[in-house]
C-alpha cells in the first residue's frame, strides 16, 4: 500500500493514453491504464513508465486487460467505446458505446465501490446517464466530462482573437455536450472585462459557432479520429479539483434534479469539485434566451436518454 492517490483510465486509446501522460506528468497519482487489447496498456503503461526517470515523477503506472489491478481506486475515468469518425455526429455513436460504457461500469463499481467516475465517452452526457444508473452511485459521484473541453476551446479562441494570454480567459459552456451546447459569453470575461465589451458581435458569433463545432473542425483534419489532448486534460482537471478538495467551479455534466427546470438527466452545468466529487451545483441566473438554449440542449440529451430507455 502507498499514500498515494489511485486513478484507473479505462480506454488506452489517444484519450485515455494522453490521461494517463498528463496524471504522471503532474505525479497526481498511480495509474491503471485497462483495455480489451491484450499488450496495448501495457504497452503504454511500461513506455510511460520509461519516461519518469526523465521527467522525474514517482508514480506506478500498470496496464491491465482485467479489472483487479484497478481495485480501490480513488477516481475512475472511463474514456472506453468508439471515437468519432468524419461526417458521424456524436450520437451515431450512442448505442454502441452504451454498451460498451454499461459493462465497463459494472466492472468498475464491482471493485471501486467508492469510486468517483469521469466519463469522456461519448455521446458524453448520454454515457454519463448510463454510468449512473449502472454504478448505482450517488450522484455527486458520477461525472462527464465536456464543459471543461468546451470552455477550454472557447477560451482558446477569445485568446488568439484579442491576441492575450490565455490564462487572462475565462468562458463559460453550458448544455449537453453536442451541437446545441450554449456558450456564455455574458459570463465569460478576460482578465474580469466581459467579452462582450471586447469583441464585436459578428467576430464573437463566429467564436461562438465553432466553439460549438470544435469536436467536429478536429475530427475533419485527423480524419481517423477525434481530439484527445485537450479531451484528456479536461478530465484529468476534474479528477485534480477532487483528489485536491480544491472547492474548484468547473462546468461539468451532472444529473440535475430539478436544477435550471431540468430533471432526472445528465446536462453541463457549473458545479464545484472537492474530496466528495460533486459537491455543489450551481445555479446562475439566465437570460430567457440562454435558459431556452439550455432547455433545447437538455431537449436533446433526453432524446438520446429515450432511445436508450433509461
Ligand atoms: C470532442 C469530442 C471528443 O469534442 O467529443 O472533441
Amino acid at each position: 500500500m502507498t499514500g498515494r492517490n489511485k486513478i484507473t483510465v479505462v480506454g488506452a486509446g489517444n484519450v485515455g493514453a494522453t490521461a494517463a501522460h498528463w496524471i504522471a506528468s503532474k505525479e497526481l497519482a498511480d495509474v491503471v491504464l485497462v483495455d480489451i487489447v491484450e499488450g496495448t496498456p501495457q504497452g503504454k503503461s511500461l513506455d510511460l513508465a520509461q519516461a519518469a526517470p526523465i521527467d522525474g515523477f514517482d508514480v506506478k503506472l500498470v496496464g491491465a486487460n482485467s479489472y483487479e489491478e484497478t481495485a480501490d481506486s480513488d477516481i475512475v475515468i472511463i474514456t472506453a467505446g468508439l471515437p468519432r469518425k468524419p461526417g458521424m455526429s456524436r450520437d451515431d455513436l450512442l448505442k454502441t458505446n452504451a454498451d460498451i460504457v454499461g459493462k465497463v461500469t459494472d466492472e468498475v463499481a464491482k471493485h471501486s465501490p467508492n469510486a468517483v467516475l469521469i466519463i469522456v465517452s461519448n455521446p458524453l452526457d448520454a454515457m454519463a446517464q448510463v454510468a449512473f444508473k449502472r454504478s448505482g452511485f450517488p450522484k455527486n459521484r458520477v461525472l462527464g466530462m465536456a464543459g471543461v473541453l468546451d470552455s477550454a476551446r472557447m477560451r482558446c479562441f477569445i485568446a488568439e482573437e484579442l491576441n492575450v494570454s490565455v490564462e487572462n480567459v475565462t468562458a463559460f459552456v453550458l448544455g449537453g455536450h453536442g451541437d446545441t451546447m450554449v456558450p456564455l459569453p455574458r459570463y465569460s470575461t478576460v482578465a474580469g472585462i466581459p467579452i462582450t465589451e471586447l469583441i464585436e458581435k459578428d467576430k464573437l458569433d463566429a467564436i461562438l459557432k465553432r466553439t460549438a463545432n470544435g469536436g467536429a473542425e478536429i475530427v475533419g483534419l485527423l480524419k481517423t479520429g477525434s481530439a484527445y489532448y485537450a479531451p484528456s486534460l479536461g478530465a484529468v482537471e476534474m479528477a485534480e479539483a477532487i483528489l485536491k478538495d480544491k472547492k474548484k467551479i468547473l462546468p461539468c455534466a451532472v444529473y440535475l434534479e430539478g436544477e435550471y427546470g431540468v430533471n432526472n438527466l445528465f446536462v453541463g452545468v457549473p458545479v464545484k469539485l472537492g474530496k466528495n466529487g460533486v459537491e455543489q451545483i450551481i445555479e446562475i441566473s439566465l437570460t430567457n434566451e440562454e435558459r431556452a438554449a439550455l432547455h433545447k440542449s437538455a431537449g436533446a440529451v433526453q432524446e438520446l436518454i429515450d432511445v436508450l430507455g433509461i
